[in-house]
């Protein structure tokens, strides 16, 4: 195994389309790039067909950079496309599959995710809830979590998913800023066999906002909880009494559809506001043509809907495509670490999309594992949230896609709602490591920090030229964070994606990762920021420098820099304290892998900090010049410790 992969990076192995797949390839016309550079509009406007539109749009395209407005005019609904439109023709096919961890199945035809839907909408309305109002929903993988954004679709109020394993100071934290009186949260949910109290955590993070009027509570776990009379009300009772028939609000293709909390380089995420007709026409025709989804596929996503995958390739992208969707409530190891395979074999899943961290954890687990379980069913694999590494891709395409299956490495962002830069897997010749073409009608460039093309195969910033419908509208409430993180740096037309990325000598794109103070953890988005401040919250922390260092199975883990107030004394103690803490404040998934207690940390004349030096030296790499600094001797001093903390003495 190791000596192929060998082989195959120094020989730049390239896997041609295979011919059956392209055959049957929901988009297998070459010419397709071609035609959407010759008219961009044209191009959108056809596939905007697709969609069912309750008016007809008066114009494709507005851009007033950066202000984009796509389908102006037009009028539709997101649960529509997803649920009605479906029923005449595979009402009782299933729509959703949920696995909870503890192996108990359930499942909703098209036409049982509509009635539901539509119940809950109407509960929604009775709560006296409106179009405009921003709904937060703070649930784990359960099949509630879909229903309730397809209700607040229907009803034309923008929800807002918070990752259910963030904790209750970031909830609290998303629910401030977006204004959000309402919250759908759950009892509690299982996580490697143990019941987590979510409604506690929830009654927390609503106790640090303004005036929350109404919590409505799924019952899951059936864990012991606490309902607060008059704001705390469980779904199935409001669900009990509600008619299934709600009328889907007739909504602006441009009116908000969603809002997603991201994190970006301050210590606030920023509220990414998704419009509606866009971003339907994006999310359904990259799901179609990238996984290529047919009538009999079952198409599993392992991520999260609290992250833009599972709303874009969970929800909206699957569901208005009509297919069978699974969900899995729990985590890949419990209770063996073969859970995914027998859940692929299980439900006979076909296409399989993940990240390129689990795919690593697979691979150290060994290729025994996944060997052991009947595979055969899956005809097409994806990775999605990080760059993944050649080695991962080819164990992934060869232990997982059996060699057989077109392997589609997808870069997109919160920000873009629908794949950018992908393999068309009837058409692309694949590279392990690359993400290759920008999809049809995506002017994808990498520039240099003037704006110049980069050539002949270096490293620079990866940016988009032209709007895409699935574009981000604005950051919720702040026009000038909008500007200046996206569209400022080379202009208001260009967009800055954040990422590093180079161009090889075939056009394909090897993006490299973040050039900002965003860290991918295990292809969880973190702002080092907002680590920071967590730390300095602590009365023990003066000052605190956080950089993602080099983890081999999660691509980024964090690590931390930490003066010390004057009074605090370093110990291990307050070592565990501090991760913890950030944890507690945060969510595990920001848990620190390692915290140095350092006196000075490398600064410039003019006193900021140089996180590219931190970065080096939690990662064991070349400092570069350090002449420059105020205080060149701290590297050295920082050094010593992360030595001493690798050997486990720190
Ligand atoms: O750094 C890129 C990385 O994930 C970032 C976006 O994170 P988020 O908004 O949480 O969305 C993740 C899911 C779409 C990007 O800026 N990223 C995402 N996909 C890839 C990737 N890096 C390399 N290759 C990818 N396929």
């Amino acid at each position: 195994m190791a000596e192929t992969i060998e082989a195959s990076l120094k020989e730049q192995r390239r896997f041609e389309p295979f011919e059956e797949f392209a055959r049957q390839a929901n988009m297998n016309d070459p010419n397709v790039y071609k035609r959407a550079e010759d008219d961009l509009e044209g191009f959108w406007e056809e596939l905007a067909g697709n969609i069912d539109w309750y008016k007809k749009w008066d114009s494709v395209l507005n851009w007033e950079p950066p202000h984009a407005e796509w389908f102006t005019g037009g009028k539709l609904n997101a649960s529509y496309n997803c649920l009605d439109r479906h029923i005449e023709k595979r009402g009782d096919k299933t729509a959703i599959l949920w696995e909870g961890e503890m192996g108990e199945v359930r499942t909703y035809t098209y036409r049982e995710l509509l009635d539901a839907t539509g119940r809950f909408a109407n509960a929604l309305k009775g709560l006296g809830i409106k179009k405009g109002d921003i709904v937060t929903i703070y649930l784990p993988m359960i099949p509630e979590a879909a229903i309730a954004m397809l209700a607040c679709a229907r009803i034309g109020a923008p929800h807002s998913v918070v990752f259910a394993g963030f904790s209750a100071d970031a909830l609290a934290q998303r629910m401030n800023d977006a204004q959000s009186k309402f919250v759908i949260t759950c009892d509690g949910y299982s996580r490697r066999g143990k019941v987590l109290d979510h409604k506690g955590k929830t009654d927390e993070g609503v106790a640090k906002t303004g005036d929350v009027e109404k919590v409505i509570v799924v019952k899951h776990a059936d864990n012991d909880i606490v309902m607060q009379p008059g704001r705390d009300i469980w779904w199935h009772e409001l669900l009990g009494s509600a008619e299934p028939s709600c009328e889907p609000e007739l909504m602006d293709s441009e009116d908000m559809l969603f809002l997603m909390y991201t994190s970006g380089t301050t210590g606030m995420p920023k509220g990414v506001v998704h419009t509606t007709g866009g971003y339907m026409v994006g999310t359904h025709v990259t799901a179609n043509w990238i996984f290529d989804l047919k009538e009999n596929d079952v198409y599993w996503c392992t991520a999260d809907v609290g992250w833009i995958t599972g709303h874009s390739y969970i929800v909206y992208g699957p569901l208005s495509n009509g297919s069978t969707v699974v969900m899995y409530e729990g985590a890949p190891d419990y209770p063996d670490k073969d859970r995914f395979w027998k859940i692929v074999e299980k439900h006979r899943v076909t296409i399989f999309y993940t990240a390129p961290t689990a795919i690593r954890v697979f691979m150290k687990w060994g290729q025994e594992i996944p060997a052991q379980h009947d595979l055969s069913s899956l005809r097409l694999i994806g990775s999605v949230g990080e760059p993944i590494n050649p080695s991962a891709w080819l164990w992934y395409y060869e232990n997982i896609g059996g060699s057989r299956c077109p392997l589609v490495d997808t870069w997109w962002q919160t920000e873009t709602g629908m794949v950018l830069i992908t393999p068309l897997p009837g058409l692309t010749t694949l590279k392990p490591g690359s993400a290759t073409k920008p999809f049809p009608g995506i002017k994808a460039a990498v520039l240099d920090d003037s704006g110049n093309q980069v050539a002949g195969g270096q490293g620079g910033n990866l940016a988009i030229q032209a709007p895409w419908p699935g574009m981000i509208r604005a950051v919720y409430q702040d026009e000038k964070r909008f500007i200046d993180t996206y569209w400022s740096k080379w202009g208001v037309g260009t967009y800055f994606s954040g990422d590093g990325a180079r161009q090889d000598e075939d056009g394909c794109f090897w993006v490299l990762g973040r050039v900002d103070d965003v860290i991918k953890v295990a292809g969880h988005r973190l702002g080092t920021m907002e680590i920071e401040s967590s730390l300095v919250s602590h009365p023990a922390v003066a000052e605190a420098a956080v950089v993602g260092m080099y983890d081999e199975l999660k691509g980024e883990a964090i690590f931390c820099y930490v003066t010390l107030e004057g009074t605090a004394i370093e110990s291990e103690e307050l070592r565990k304290e501090l991760v913890g803490h950030v944890a507690n404040e945060i969510g595990s998934i920001a848990r620190p892998k390692g915290i140095v207690f350092a006196d000075d940390l490398p600064k410039t004349r003019s006193g900021k900090i140089m996180r590219r030096i931190l970065k080096a030296i939690a990662d064991g790499t070349d400092v570069g010049n350090i002449t420059t600094l105020q205080n060149p001797e701290a590297v050295e001093v920082l050094k010593r410790k992360l030595e001493e903390f690798n050997s486990g003495l720190g």
